[in-house]
């Protein structure tokens, strides 16, 4: 693979400082790297493969530069003001904001899942919602397979999802100070509330994993609904997932075909208590699941308990995935 200059939007962030960390441990070819983000952290030195970088204030003239590919990780609205400046200049980005996964000629890409859809990328390329990537990784097989007819999401997700801010304010909740992330205490208490609150109800995060799971799956007659809650957890995300399917299975079978998948890890030996937890995912890249049980509700049913780590296959991991998925190409 060709050695690649790359730059990194958001690089003193949860996000930008684990892409760094990732981009090692994978041997990401990189050529020259810049790493931008906000006035605040200018000069601010972070290391990379033992050689020290200055972070760069991010400008409209950041991208004046030989830049193969820009990873964006500083919000919604850098990403709508930069990407286009960035795509301008002939560079890919891969951006972890949701300001652009619903645009029709942008790919919203799980390696694992559907990564062909990069053939079709117009520049920028979107990393799903945390929590819509480490669910549609055992979703995939499972559909190929029965064919989804309607899924139930419910959400527990950790606070590192907010940021840096998120985990101050569980830090400081639990000293009893007060919170500035979240409209209400994080420590000792769940709020069932991610991000703002749409005319419909819904949370702009449950209409995002419901939007987000369609896109992915390729597959608009999915009938999906979402409750997604913030817990006192620092990292790692769960998810409890009902599915309903067209066809009936058999639950080795389910066993089978979610093991055979590289990216997830089956734990699930309830008599002796396995299932998975946050505190033994933290720090992996693949997507945990157990509790696998018949529902008993409904004809055809399945529930999973799903864990994985939001800030690396939520968030770094598949967005390195990704670049590596374009590199290729370059
Ligand atoms: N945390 C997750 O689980 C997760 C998962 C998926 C996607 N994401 C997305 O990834 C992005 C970053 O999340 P995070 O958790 O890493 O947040 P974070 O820890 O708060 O970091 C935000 C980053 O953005 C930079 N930034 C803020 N304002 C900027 C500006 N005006 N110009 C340039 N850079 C600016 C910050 O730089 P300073 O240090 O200078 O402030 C910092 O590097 C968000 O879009 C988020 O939705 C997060």
């Amino acid at each position: 693979m060709k050695k690649i200059n790359l730059a990194v939007v958001g690089a003193t962030g949860m996000v930008g400082r684990t892409i760094l960390k990732i981009l090692e441990e994978r041997s990401f070819p990189v050529n020259n790297l810049y790493l931008y983000a906000s006035a605040k952290s200018k000069n601010t030195k972070l290391t990379f493969d033992s050689k020290e970088y200055i972070v760069e204030e991010l400008n409209e003239s950041s991208f004046d530069k030989n830049i193969d590919i820009a990873l964006f990780s500083a919000g919604g609205d850098i990403s709508k003001k930069y990407a286009p400046i960035a795509k301008e200049k002939g560079i890919i980005v891969i951006d972890n904001s949701s300001a652009w996964r619903m645009e029709k000629n942008v790919p919203l890409i799980v390696p694992e899942v559907n990564s062909g859809d990069i053939a079709w990328h117009n520049g920028i390329i979107s990393n799903p919602n945390c929590s819509t990537i480490q669910v549609v990784v055992p979703l995939k097989p499972l559909h190929d397979a029965y064919k989804i007819k309607r899924i139930v999401y419910s959400t527990y997700q950790a606070v590192s999802g907010s940021g840096i801010g998120g985990i101050k304010d569980l830090e400081n909740g639990i000293k009893c100070l007060s919170n500035e992330k979240y409209p209400h205490p994080i420590a000792y208490n769940c709020l069932p509330h991610i991000d703002i609150f749409m005319d419909n109800g819904y949370t702009k995060e449950e209409m995002k994993m419901i939007d987000e799971t369609k896109k992915i799956l390729n597959d608009d007659t999915l009938r999906i609904t979402a409750t997604t809650v913030r817990i006192p957890v620092k990292n790692c995300h769960s998810i409890s997932v009902n599915l309903e399917f067209e066809k009936s299975f058999e639950l080795d079978d389910v066993y089978s075909c979610l093991k055979e998948n590289k990216g997830i890890i089956v734990q699930d030996d309830v008599k002796n208590n396995i299932y998975p937890m946050p505190i033994n995912v933290d720090g992996t890249d693949q997507v945990y699941v157990g509790r696998i049980r018949r529902d008993l509700s409904v004809e055809n049913g399945l529930n999973l308990w799903v864990v994985a780590d939001n800030i690396r296959k939520g968030a770094a991991t598949n967005a390195v995935q990704i670049a590596e998925l374009a590199a290729k190409n370059l």
